[in-house]
């Protein structure tokens, strides 16, 4: 058993998705996991999201909330932020989690990204990070449709991944701590099931130590 299998739930009755049971040695695994940069690492990715003051802002498979938080101190008091994730134990801690003065309120609710609980064009901006390697590939074009339908029309998304070593050791590693879903991420295939949901890409990276991203937009038609 590895430590990713330690810290995943049972089958959830809702998804297939990979939930987290366990939200304080998850914290744990990412701190160290980030060597000491998650923290900036998070904040970089709130940057990249687009979001602005007063945004309305949506972070799908929020897990403990770490983007969540960091997204509610960049939209400000006048913004909103909803995390949706379909582990009550996640949900539990983020919410009991202290926020930066002067940011947004954070609301948290159980829901799942293949068939998100939440109205047409509501929100500003999308975020989603280390969510969609947690779903079957089968399911990853329907939660990126639904993160195209509650972003409105001139709407940002930003879709975080894992991105596996280069070296075949390195993977070796990863799947050993992780797992294979972590250790062989298509990170690859992301701008294209992005686009085919209907948005349109505007924008890829990397964040270090280990992250990708690509930032799209909903079109207006
Ligand atoms: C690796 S964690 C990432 C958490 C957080 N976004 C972060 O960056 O720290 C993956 C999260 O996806 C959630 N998840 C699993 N299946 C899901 C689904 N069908 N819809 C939404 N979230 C899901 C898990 O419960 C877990 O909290």
């Amino acid at each position: 058993m590895n430590l990713g299998q330690l810290m995943q739930g049972k089958q959830h009755p809702d998804t297939p998705g990979v939930t987290i049971a366990t939200p304080r040695a998850y914290e744990l695994f990412g701190d160290v996991c980030f060597f000491g940069r998650r923290s900036r690492a998070f904040t970089r990715l709130a940057e990249l999201s687009g979001a602005e003051p007063g945004h309305r802002v949506l972070d799908v498979g929020c897990g403990t909330g770490y983007l969540t938080r960091r997204m509610a101190a960049r939209v400000g008091p006048d913004g909103a932020v909803t995390g949706v994730d379909p582990s009550t134990p996640v949900l539990d801690y983020a919410r009991r989690k202290k926020q930066r003065p002067g940011s947004a309120s954070c609301t948290y609710q159980g829901g799942i990204a293949e068939a998100l609980d939440l109205p047409d064009a509501a929100f500003d901006t999308v975020v989603t990070s280390l969510m969609l390697h947690h779903l079957p590939e089968d399911l990853r074009p329907a939660a990126l449709r639904e993160m195209r339908r509650v972003l409105r029309p001139g709407g940002r998304l930003l879709v975080v991944e894992f991105r596996p070593p280069k070296s075949r050791a390195g993977r070796h590693l990863v799947h050993g701590g992780a797992g294979h879903a972590m250790a062989h991420n298509r990170v690859d295939l992301l701008e294209g099931l992005i686009a085919d949901a209907g948005l349109e890409v505007t924008g890829q990276g990397e964040v270090r130590p280990w992250l990708c991203y690509v930032q799209a937009q909903r079109t207006r038609q």
